[in-house]
């Protein structure tokens, strides 16, 4: 569907909507350490960009109408169109940061699942900010860009940058990851979501009192992403908030189990989850995988994808 404010002759002079796209991501490797003084985990979080995107478009708006945003595809409705999204406090903090006013209609088209474990929500962020740049024309550098982003979200940063990057401190702080060749995943989508502060809480319940390791990369992850090895990468995967995100929603395991069965390489949930997500040796196998998953009556639908997707790009 058109966005709203983005048929010929609407905008002012000089001000044309812009459009960014912006992937999903999955976590092949998220280490969750202790909890920070500022109520944040510590985290050795390897991210890798996936080819499920949303749209962000931002359309100019009249001096003094603030910033407002409509959402479609699926999910939606579950989607908040006040300060609530990450979006609209993108625009704003983006705004405020070259003293302008934040007059922008967003719009978001979303194909990434919605509180669906794959950074959606920070994606919309990413994808807000660079489409208001473009809109305003306010030329922000790109570390500049990369601050706001961090200050939005711990994800955020790597929505806009994409590829394959290793997070630490809450994982906003990034460092790029070298991959080989593309691998080919297949994503479940349940229904419904799971709150990541809840993920995170449950995470810490079941760990009680016992200490926590630092987390560090794993180096024989991060050879298998070099080599483009997606066997290795199957042995390695690894989510320390999964057992939280499965007690949270037991039919989960049904999903892990049915992705196992079908011949997938391996599976785990997607960061806090609901999405599963599913690593197959090639793009039929994922075509076959994403068929049976289907099949199984275990997830909403399977989606076959590949990895490193580009981060954020203007279209
Ligand atoms: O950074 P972001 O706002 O996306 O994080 C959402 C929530 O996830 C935080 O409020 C926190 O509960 C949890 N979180 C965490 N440690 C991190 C990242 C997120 O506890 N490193």
């Amino acid at each position: 569907a058109r966005a709203p404010g983005t048929s010929p002759g609407t905008a002012p002079e000089g001000e044309r909507a812009v459009t960014v796209r912006v992937p999903a991501k999955v976590n092949v490797q998220l280490a969750v350490g202790g909890v920070r003084p500022d109520g944040f985990h510590d985290l050795a979080n390897v991210f890798l960009a996936v080819g499920l995107y949303d749209h962000v478009t931002a359309a100019p708006a009249g001096p003094g109408a603030g910033c407002a945003v409509t959402c479609e595809g699926p999910g939606s409705d579950r989607v908040p169109l006040d300060r609530g999204n990450l979006a609209v406090r993108a625009a704003e903090l983006l705004a405020a940061h070259h003293g302008r006013a934040p007059d922008v209609r967003l719009h978001i088209a979303k194909d990434i699942p919605v509180a669906g474990g794959m950074a959606g929500g920070s994606a919309d962020a990413a994808g807000a900010l660079l489409a208001c740049d473009a809109l305003w024309g306010t030329a922000t550098p790109r570390h500049v860009l990369l601050e706001l982003c961090a200050r939005l979200g711990s994800d955020v940063p790597f929505s806009l940058v994409g590829g394959a990057a290793l997070g630490r401190g809450r994982g906003e702080l990034l460092t790029e990851v070298p991959v080989s060749g593309t691998f080919h995943w297949v994503f479940a989508l349940a229904d419904g979501g799971l709150s990541t502060p809840e993920v995170y809480r449950a995470c810490d319940r079941r760990r009680g009192a016992a200490p926590v390791p630092e987390p560090e990369p794993d180096p024989a992850l991060l050879a298998a992403l070099r080599e483009g090895d997606p066997r290795a990468l199957a042995a390695r995967l690894a989510n320390d908030l999964q057992p939280a995100a499965l007690a949270l929603r037991p039919s989960l395991a049904d999903t892990l189990a049915a992705g196992r069965a079908a011949g997938a390489l391996a599976g785990l949930v997607s960061g806090s989850g609901p999405t599963c997500a599913f690593l197959a040796a090639d793009a039929d196998a994922a075509a076959a995988l994403a068929a049976s998953l289907e099949a199984s009556g275990t997830c909403r639908a399977a989606r076959a994808t590949t990895a490193p997707a580009s981060g954020a790009v203007l279209r």
